[in-house]
């Protein structure tokens, strides 16, 4: 079943070429997205006046990086909530507005109970969801299937890259219907897209570099990912794949919050690990990690070919292609999902079963 992988968790990482080409293909057509699936008119997307994304854990990531990439493209105001917050704080929610909910499983108990309180008060919902038939895939007003195929590993890999792939093809498609972007730059965006899966790949061929990095950090007690806008994103996807498989404390920062409070926690050889992908960011989270290497941490870059400048100031860079700024998520999370990895494989864990945790939290 692991196809000669070691574990589910490395089969489901290489995988992901597949499975963002699969969600991809799902949708575009022709070279143009069709929502007509998704129940979602041109009016409908016009008359959109609020998007709350709701959802648990890596999913409710995927909505971090959602709210940058819609709010800038289709210039629609986003929210995104942890479903357990949502749940219980009796939302005001916009009623022309839409709540989107995404899940792997389409199990997971908060994010089932914030869909029922999303529907109690008459407001459209549309799922984002991996699992056909699953409860929330049945409950949601509109399903927008994620191709990932059956997701083994507690840790999500595969379906994580996916449901952004959908934020992506929603941000898009809204953009173009509200005037918000030309045709030209949405056919630029959509060929853009279409190029995620094979830069996937190129990123995966450097994962004996990143095993090698891993294997050293092993006995990190601590480690900050830092970062800002979507690599502010980035950082709480990459943070929580290391504490959930390799059970080393980490924290990830907007990078401009550094400053309040937490570079206190900085000790000499702290491992502090910096993504760049944003070109308008780039000098500012530059001149956070020269703050933390003067305080004695030890640094790691993740930022895109070009930049090798970074070699400068980090002690270990991994580079990305270069792609649209709204993209980059994708490819970043992949050295980041291999540094879990391996500092779990190094430490001798249960990879694809990390102590407490389950693949699908059917209870709050
Ligand atoms: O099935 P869901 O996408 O609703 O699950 C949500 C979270 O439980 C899930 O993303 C969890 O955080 C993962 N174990 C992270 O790798």
């Amino acid at each position: 079943e692991k196809a000669g992988y070691e574990h589910f968790m490395m089969k489901e990482i290489q995988e992901q070429p597949k499975a963002v080409l699969d969600t991809l293909n799902s949708v575009i057509k022709d070279g143009q997205i069709d929502l007509s699936e998704l129940g979602l008119d041109e009016e409908e997307i016009r008359k959109i006046s609020q998007i709350y994304v709701v959802a648990c854990g890596s999913a409710y990531h995927v909505g971090v990086a959602a709210q940058y990439v819609i709010e800038d493209l289709a210039r629609i105001p986003v929210r995104v909530e942890l479903a357990s917050e949502f749940r219980y704080r009796k939302p005001i929610l916009d009623p022309n507005g839409l709540v989107i909910i995404i899940s792997q499983s389409g199990e997971t108990a908060d994010s089932l109970a914030a869909l029922r309180e999303a529907k109690s008060k008459g407001i459209r919902t549309l799922a984002i969801v991996n699992v056909v038939g699953s409860s929330i895939a049945r409950e949601a007003d509109n399903v927008f299937y994620t191709l990932a195929g059956p997701e083994i590993s507690v840790a999500t890999t595969k379906a994580y890259s996916t449901q952004l792939i959908a934020a992506y093809c929603l941000a898009v498609q809204f953009a173009l219907t509200r005037g918000e972007i030309t045709e030209e730059y949405y056919t630029e965006l959509i060929a853009e897209m279409q190029t995620i899966p094979d830069k996937i790949r190129k990123v995966l061929a450097d994962k004996e570099r990143i095993q090698w990095f891993a294997a050293k950090q092993a006995n990190a007690k601590d480690i900050f990912f830092i970062g800002r806008g979507l690599d502010y994103a980035i950082s709480l996807e990459g943070s929580l794949k290391m504490k959930e498989i390799s059970y080393i404390h980490s924290e990830a920062y907007a990078a401009g919050e550094l400053k309040h409070g937490t570079i206190s926690l900085l000790e000499d050889n702290t491992l502090v690990i910096g993504v760049l992908t944003q070109a308008d960011l780039y000098e500012k989270t530059l001149s956070n990690m020269v703050e933390c290497k003067s305080r004695g941490a030890y640094l790691c870059a993740v930022t895109s070919y070009g930049n090798y400048s970074m070699e400068d100031t980090a002690d270990f860079v991994t580079y990305i292609p270069k792609t649209d700024a709204h993209f980059a998520t994708s490819l970043a999370v992949i050295p980041l999902q291999l540094m879990g990895y391996y500092v779990s494989v190094a430490k001798g864990l249960d990879v694809d079963k990390p102590r407490n945790l389950a693949k699908s939290v059917t209870v709050e």
